[in-house]
């Protein structure tokens, strides 16, 4: 098997694979890296001479430009780029199932074992294989099984667990300079040697000891596990910060002193409208699922309260709107600032943004949205799967999109804060206040504006937990 990698191909040029690769080929001149995805469109605009790359992250369009079409190549050549290639990251879409056993919960493994199979249907040369895709759940050793059962005379296959853990928004910064990069391999020599194939690769740009090699399935479980964990995390401190809004302590207060504990760590402390993205949910429903299977309810039940603590505090935040509102928010106007999941990303996959919109709609606000990066069409469809059986006119009818945050708050009763845009700290209030029916309010879902500042102006300013109100 080969132990010097000089040609990578990834399968999927999504959110991880892409970024990724683009930065190994970045750091590693001397390997030649393909990325590969049945999605035309979305290779084209990998490609497009305008860098009109089809995801948004601070830094990427800078590492595509050095590296692009130098040893950067993004192909819907999918045979070709397995063939070519000594070492294949595998990393397709991994969406929680919709139907049969386990929906709700288990992860849709269908992507990836039609990518294996691929694999081992067209490999002519021995291949290390490393699963990347987004919920590793004994994945590793189906791909493995898979490929064994049709591994060919001069073809082997190494399997890999190299679980991702850049966070969107920050993943250039977060590729550049990873806490940790952590491999599984089987503790057999061949596993260990591709583990090492692997480890150089990364050598190039990481130091060593931020290298960690493990078994496979620690390797896998450990993605869930620190998923599940910072998910915790947010849900302790919007739990504590329903506390805060009924007692008059400050969140802010709170969540600094005890993350000056070093047990604890000041980061990921920041109570907020509940968590989304398409991580935390997803792999805490796979713990849980893989918790049940195992026959641990006692643990499925721990890790499900991090997403139902998760539900509640969004379901708490709109609530707050409609009971500051006078108890009816029925035909008035309210503007939501932001629709991506978080900031520097044009992601909405589980934003917290679609579930406050649903229940304005259902209240039967008119909801004016302002989002700097999300794109029209994903936000409509979005607000169509959350309400299934509401026509897209009939939304279209209550919501509309506006290419500004000064044009969403135009005539509004509420301003709502759903994402932490630095663009929404620096807007002229001044001009809002003037622009909005009275008394106006605001919502910061975020812990994003000075409220003092907007109260001074003659806001009614409502603050994730913080007890004192308007
Ligand atoms: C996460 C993990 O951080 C990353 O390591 C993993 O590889 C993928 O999942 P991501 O979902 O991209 O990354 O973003 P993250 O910064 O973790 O934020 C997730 C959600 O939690 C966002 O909605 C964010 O706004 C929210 N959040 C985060 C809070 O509400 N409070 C915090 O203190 C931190
Ligand atoms: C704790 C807090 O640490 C301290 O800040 C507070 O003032 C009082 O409560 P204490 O109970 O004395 O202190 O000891 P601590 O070291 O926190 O351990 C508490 C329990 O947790 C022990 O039974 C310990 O064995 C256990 N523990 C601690 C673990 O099981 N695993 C760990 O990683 C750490
Ligand atoms: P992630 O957030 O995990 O990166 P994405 O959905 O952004 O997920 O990206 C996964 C990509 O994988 C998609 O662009 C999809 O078209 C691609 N893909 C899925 N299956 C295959 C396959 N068998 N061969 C090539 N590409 C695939």
């Amino acid at each position: 098997s080969a132990t010097k990698v000089t040609k990578i191909c990834c399968i999927g040029a999504g959110y991880v694979g892409g970024p990724t690769c683009a930065v190994i080929a970045l750091k590693c001149p001397h390997i030649k890296v393909t990325i590969v995805d049945l999605n035309q469109a979305r290779i084209d605009a990998w490609n497009s001479p305008e860098f009109k790359l089809p995801i948004y992250e601070p830094g990427l369009e800078d590492v595509v430009r050095q590296a692009r079409g130098r040893n950067l190549f993004f192909t819907t050549e999918v045979d070709k780029g397995i063939q070519e290639a000594d070492l294949i990251f595998v990393s397709v879409n991994t969406p929680t199932k919709k139907s049969g056993v386990g929906a709700g919960f288990a992860a849709d493994l269908n992507y990836v074992e039609l990518a294996t199979r691929r694999i081992a249907a067209v490999a002519n040369s021995s291949k290390i294989v490393v699963e990347k895709s987004t919920v590793p759940c004994r994945t590793a050793e189906s791909m493995r099984t898979i490929l064994e059962a049709n591994s060919k005379p001069n073809c082997r296959f190494d399997i890999l667990s190299n679980p991702e853990f850049l966070a969107e928004g920050t993943a250039i910064s977060d590729l550049f300079k990873p806490d940790r990069v952590l491999i599984g391999s089987l503790q057999t020599a061949e596993g260990k040697a591709a583990c090492n194939a692997l480890a150089s690769v990364y050598a190039n740009w990481v130091p060593t000891e931020r290298i960690l090699t493990v078994g496979l399935w620690s390797s896998e479980l450990s993605k869930l596990a620190a998923n599940a964990m910072l998910a915790q995390r947010i849900s302790s401190i919007n739990a504590l910060s329903a506390i805060c809004e009924a007692t008059g302590a400050n969140i802010d207060e709170v969540a600094h002193a005890v993350g000056f504990d070093s047990r604890v760590g000041p980061k990921f402390l920041r109570a907020s409208v509940g968590f989304g993205g398409s991580c935390f949910q997803k792999d805490i429903l796979n713990l849980v699922y893989l918790s049940e299977s195992l026959h641990l309810p006692e643990v499925a039940e721990y890790w499900k309260q991090v997403v139902v603590m998760n539900e509640y505090q969004k379901r708490r935040f709109s609530k707050t709107v409609v009971d500051t509102l006078f108890n009816t928010i029925t035909g008035k106007r309210i503007a939501v600032l932001g629709f991506a999941f978080k900031a520097d990303t044009g992601d909405t996959r589980e934003s917290p943004a679609i579930t406050l919109i649903r229940d304005f709609q259902s209240e039967k606000a008119l909801v004016n949205i302002y989002d700097p990066q999300v794109e029209q069409d994903q936000i409509w469809a979005d607000l169509a799967e959350a309400s299934p059986a509401t026509p897209l006119a009939s939304i279209q009818k209550q919501v509309s999109i506006c290419d500004s945050a000064l044009a969403a708050c135009k005539n509004a009763e509420a301003v709502v804060i759903a994402t932490e845009w630095k663009e929404f700290r620096e807007i002229d209030w001044e001009e809002v206040y003037r622009g909005m029916n009275k008394p106006a309010f605001v919502f910061d879902g975020r812990l994003l504006v000075d409220a003092e500042k907007l109260r001074n102006i003659g806001f009614k300013v409502t603050t994730i937990g913080r007890g004192e109100r308007l």
